[in-house]
């Protein structure tokens, strides 16, 4: 196979300075609020991409194998019950995962379209090469845009089966998810598919443990996204002077993860002419990761518009894969 056979075409919709904005926006909005706050996208530069991955290699981390074990076994009846000729995935990342529903929607026969969505440029390039070297004939259009502010330029053609894999669904709060998946809903058309990844809510020690890993390696990504405000802001954060929290929150079942200030200090973040002070032991929010129940996710969909096709639970009960119909 060679890359020739397949055609790839990489799409920045965002653009270096629309990617700027974005995050001098969030920078400034999140930390001059009370409390401070700062969203997950931005943990993902390319060392970030690299340290998630690591993470889904973790013993404790254990969606992405559950996620996995859920693919390996129903892909085929997913893609059979889809129909889709087009592959559209929301969060791809290093689409690791992706090759399984690739690999049966080829096996039925109608595979000709994968469009990756990722905010980090360089995985996104990456994993396009990848896969249209895997894919004989397969056109991959990768589009380096932020899913929740460029659902409308998805493209257009094609069966579509629209994933949204790994959870990441979670890291919207409830409101955000409301016009997310209305939004979406929207943008799909009769014949297409929604496929979703949603972590369950479980033992409060198993989930907490897969956000606070013994070695350290979902530390470093919380920190990560004081090294790109450093590097893409001019700021200098101490990346080590701040610890990783990792807690559950019972009532609005979600784990949070916060960098707490070790000490009281102020951060400059040149670009943006703004000292910020932190209080000793003050934390900032870097991510909500939601946990979900089958029957409150199905009611989520309906309420969106979505019809529930299927929903497939891992034999442990711990993730579950949605297939939905607009
Ligand atoms: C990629 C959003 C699914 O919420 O579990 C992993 C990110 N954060 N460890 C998640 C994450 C800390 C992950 N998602």
């Amino acid at each position: 196979m060679s890359v020739s056979q397949s055609a790839i075409r990489l799409v920045n919709h965002l653009g270096r300075d629309h990617l700027r904005q974005a995050l001098e926006h969030d920078v400034r909005a999140g930390l001059t609020s009370t409390p401070k706050w700062l969203p997950p996208k931005w943990f993902y530069d390319e060392a970030g991409s690299e340290l998630f991955s690591r993470i889904t290699r973790l013993p404790e981390y254990y969606p992405t194998r559950r996620e996995l074990a859920i693919l390996r076994r129903e892909a085929l009846d997913i893609a059979v019950r889809s129909g889709a000729d087009t592959l559209v995935e929301l969060g791809s990342g290093t689409s690791e995962k992706t090759v399984l529903l690739l690999d049966a929607l080829s096996a039925t026969g109608r595979l000709r379209a994968y469009t990756p969505v990722d905010v980090d440029a360089a995985t996104l390039g990456e994993a396009a090469h990848r896969l249209a070297s895997r894919y004989r004939g397969l056109t991959v259009r990768a589009i380096c845009a932020d899913f929740e502010a460029h659902l409308s330029l998805l493209p257009r053609t094609g069966r579509r089966m629209v994933a949204f894999l790994g959870g990441t669904v979670g890291n919207l709060t409830p409101a955000a998810r409301e016009v997310f998946l209305k939004e979406l809903r929207a943008t799909l058309r009769p014949g297409d598919t929604f496929l979703l990844g949603a972590d369950l809510v479980k033992d409060t020690g198993r989930l907490i443990a897969a956000y606070d890993d013994v070695s350290g390696v979902t530390a470093a990504f919380n920190r990560n996204v004081l090294h790109v405000i450093n590097r893409e802001l001019d700021a200098d954060f101490e990346p080590d002077a701040f610890e990783h929290v990792a807690l559950y929150d019972a009532r609005n079942e979600w784990i949070e993860m916060r960098l707490r200030a070790s000490r009281a200090m102020g951060v400059r973040i040149g670009d943006l002419g703004l000292r910020v002070s932190f209080a000793d032991g003050e934390e900032t929010r870097t991510e909500i990761s939601a946990k979900f129940r089958p029957e409150g996710l199905r009611r989520e969909l309906v309420a969106a518009g979505f019809g529930m096709i299927r929903q497939y639970v891992d034999p442990t009960g711990d993730f579950v894969l949605a297939l939905a119909h607009p």
